[in-house]
């Protein structure tokens, strides 16, 4: 049985973690409240824990809530009683119970500061196992809801909650954002245990025996296969390295906005690749002679990547190079540099511009076509 992880104090592994997770719902909740399309907005915490670790720090429950109220309550004093909902699930009744009790403390301490008598948010609790609880017809309806704005965060033990079907039904559900947590290490290790088969078709997953460190990248390319084909859906993996473990978070979102706040968070966090907490691809380490945060071995590859398929014309026009980036992990940024280092061996057609963020604001006279000479 998997350790209780709110019985000891979180170690830096599962920090970063609980960082990114905050970082990256920062990003997402403003987006969601201001639409004018979303009517309501729910965030599941289907493995909530009980709220806090032995030392008192936040587990995700309480900083997906600490979040929510946004900078000098920017968030929760402009939202209607009711359009947000929190829902926190822990199977295990005892935690779930604490998780109340911490939740209710936090809210009270939060009351007396905004001077309200009840939260803005609703928060509802369950006790159940997450595949029962995700089966739900309510829960259902609301992720199939596309007038609603949904953030779903999946903290799971090790790898088997979020399989095919857990995937399957988060990608084809509208407005839904996710990011969940895998232990990576430990399907490469036992990839052929039938404990493992169960979960996982592992003779899809094509991982690479030298580098150990990549295989969470394996795991998410494993799920990246289960999207169809011809689907615009954008996932992006974080790696996180514990002793000679290694785990990650695998976010996905079926909107270019979605991806583009999600890279923003893990470029923030490791500049040289964007997607672990230790040099994934040997580059010059900071404090070193050589090191440079714009040439690193990721950026490099992937811009070569892009200037081939620009070349090739695989790629012909600006939004699509941008979206190619997303796909890829890289900030749209990098489609701009490209564009410069091979301006002698193509044309654009239509106005140049040099927008890269909010791509799907792009109107029609934003996107020009790119031709080779
Ligand atoms: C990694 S911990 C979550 C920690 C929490 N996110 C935090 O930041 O404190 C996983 C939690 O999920 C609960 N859990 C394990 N299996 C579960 C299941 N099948 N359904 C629901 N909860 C489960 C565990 O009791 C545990 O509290």
């Amino acid at each position: 049985m998997a350790k209780d992880i709110n019985k000891k104090a979180f170690d830096d592994a599962t920090k970063l973690k609980l960082e990114i997770f905050r970082e990256c719902f920062k990003e997402w909740l403003p987006v969601f409240i201001h639409s004018p399309f979303v009517e309501k907005v729910f965030i599941y915490d289907f493995f909530a824990g009980s709220g806090i670790d032995s030392e008192n720090n936040h587990g995700s429950p309480l900083i997906l809530l600490d979040e929510a109220k946004g900078e000098d309550q920017m968030f929760c004093s402009k939202v209607p009683k009711g359009r947000v909902v929190f829902g926190y699930n822990e199977k295990i009744e005892s935690k779930r119970t604490l998780l109340e009790t911490n939740v209710t403390n936090h809210l009270t301490e939060c009351l007396s500061n905004c001077g309200r008598s009840e939260c803005v948010y609703n928060v509802g609790y369950g006790s159940f196992d997450f595949k029962e609880v995700f089966e739900r017809p309510t829960v259902s309806t609301i992720l199939n809801n596309p007038k609603y704005g949904k953030f779903i965060l999946l903290d799971q033990y090790g790898f088997k909650e979020v399989d095919n079907d857990v995937f399957k039904k988060l990608t084809e559900s509208p407005r839904t954002d996710f990011i969940f947590f895998i232990s990576s290490s430990f399907i490469r290790r036992f990839k052929e245990h039938p404990y493992i088969l169960k979960y996982f078709e592992t003779n899809r997953i094509n991982f690479d025996e030298s580098k150990p460190k990549e295989c969470h990248k394996y795991v998410a390319n494993y799920f990246r296969t289960l999207i169809p084909k011809n689907t615009e859906f954008y996932l992006h993996q974080f790696t996180i390295k514990k002793g000679s473990n290694y785990y990650g978070l695998i976010f996905g979102t079926g909107h270019t906005l979605g991806m583009e706040k999600f890279l923003k968070v893990c470029w923030d966090k490791d500049k040289l690749s964007g997607e672990s907490n230790f040099s994934m691809y040997n580059d010059y380490q900071p404090n070193t002679l050589f090191y440079t945060e714009t040439n690193t071995v990721r950026i490099n590859d992937y811009k070569d990547q892009l200037k081939k398929a620009i070349l090739t014309r695989k790629i012909s026009n600006n939004l699509d190079g941008m979206k190619h980036a997303l796909l890829n992990g890289v900030p749209t940024r990098a489609y701009i540099e490209v564009i410069e280092e091979i301006k002698d061996k193509i044309e654009i057609v239509g106005k140049f511009n040099k927008k890269i963020t909010n791509i799907h604001r792009l109107k029609e006279s934003d996107i020009y076509q790119i031709k080779t000479k």
